[in-house]
């Protein structure tokens, strides 16, 4: 597979050549990549198989992992679904356009690959306006997976994008950098209590302030192969870096200790270690390759910077990167915990 990937710059000002160039690609059946507000997307239209397969190939995904269908307006969804069930119709008035993914039950247009052969579809309405713009402009609904290479970190930047997937795509879409830096919340609506199966910006509490009732239905494992699970995603690896990931979770104190013991460790091993460290623990570090995620107290920045500080990391060759994990574990700390979680080789738990 080598494609010569395209790229299109688009700005605030949304410039028409490059994105009706970009949309003509989408709806005669190729491959491209997209910002939205969470990650960049890799778009293929979802209604037509050809296309969607290859969005699998050029990831490398299992393809029994189910995309995400993207669409302007709630008035899309009802050619894909086959009833907008009263507790979705609330999430859509009150998230989109935004960070949050809604499964309901297929119309039978929406094909196989799409939704790895699931009687259910994951919709959303992304709320930047690029991908508004190329989804209107391409007439299709965009089924869109993050736009890495199966397994390595979501990407939050079109470099990133090239970086995994140049030659193995059409084109991308370059329009900057992300604002949120994790995927959607996921949410289950076709069991009576709604299910979140993927922690997002969006959280628990806010769902229920709108709809009532939100059961948790996943955890920060990977789940081996053979066990079911109900999102497929649960099951694969995620998230990972080239280097070894250590995950050390506490207060701030406790956990800078460690990071030092651990780094001592580390050097006498001959093994270069790279640090992702809150502002408040940077100050005991020199000397060291460190990238910050910013106050422990502020976790939206750790959600900006944490699939970029992997990727980051990994260019500088390091062979294992330290997270600081002493960052709020609230509100979307809980998703950049889940992330973290699932791409780290080893947990500490310290006090
Ligand atoms: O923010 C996002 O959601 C990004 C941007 C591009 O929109 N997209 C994204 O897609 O993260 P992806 O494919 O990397 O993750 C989709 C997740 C997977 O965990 C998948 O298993 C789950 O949603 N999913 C999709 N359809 C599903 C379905 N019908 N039932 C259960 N889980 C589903
Ligand atoms: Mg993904």
């Amino acid at each position: 597979m080598t494609k010569d990937t395209k790229v299109f710059y688009v700005s605030e000002k949304l410039e028409s050549a490059p994105l009706d160039e970009a949309a003509k690609i989408l709806s005669q059946g190729g491959t491209v990549a997209f910002p939205t507000e969470t990650v960049y997307g890799l778009g293929a239209n979802a209604l037509d198989e050809k296309a969607v397969m290859q969005i699998f190939e050029a990831k490398g995904r299992p393809a029994d992992n189910p995309l995400i269908v993207h669409v302007t307006s709630r008035d899309d969804c009802e050619s894909l679904v086959r009833a907008i069930p009263e507790k979705a119709s609330l999430l859509m008035d009150k998230f989109w356009p935004g960070p949050l993914t809604i499964i309901m039950e297929r119309k039978e247009i929406v094909p196989d690959v799409t939704t790895g052969g699931l009687d259910t579809v994951a919709i959303r309405v992304p709320e930047n306006k690029i991908a508004i713009e190329l989804i209107k402009r391409s007439g299709k609904p965009l089924a869109a997976p993050s736009a890495n290479l199966s397994g390595k970190p979501s990407p939050t930047s079109a470099e990133h994008v090239i970086a995994d997937l140049s030659g193995r795509i059409d084109a991308v879409v370059d329009g900057g950098d992300v604002i949120i830096g994790l995927e959607s919340t996921v949410v289950d609506v076709t069991s009576e209590i709604p299910a979140i199966l993927r922690p997002g910006k969006i959280s628990k509490e806010e769902l229920e302030e709108c709809i009532g009732e939100v059961k948790v239905a996943y955890d920060d494992k990977v789940h081996p192969e053979s066990e079911t699970v109900r999102s497929p995603g649960m099951k694969y690896t995620h998230y990972s870096p080239k280097a070894g990931v250590i995950l050390v979770e506490g207060d701030n104190e406790a956990v800078v200790c460690r990071i030092k013991e651990l780094l001592e460790d580390l050097h006498m091993r001959n093994a270069k270690a790279g640090l992702m460290l809150t502002e408040e623990s940077k100050k005991h570090f020199s000397g060291v390759e460190s990238f910050s995620i910013g106050c422990k107290d502020k976790p939206e920045q750790a959600a900006k910077s944490l699939f970029y500080g992997l990727r980051f990391l990994d260019l500088k060759n390091v062979d294992i990167i330290i997270v600081d994990g002493s960052f709020d574990p609230r509100g979307i700390g809980a998703a950049v915990f889940n992330r973290v979680r699932k791409a780290a080789d080893m947990i500490i738990k310290v006090r």
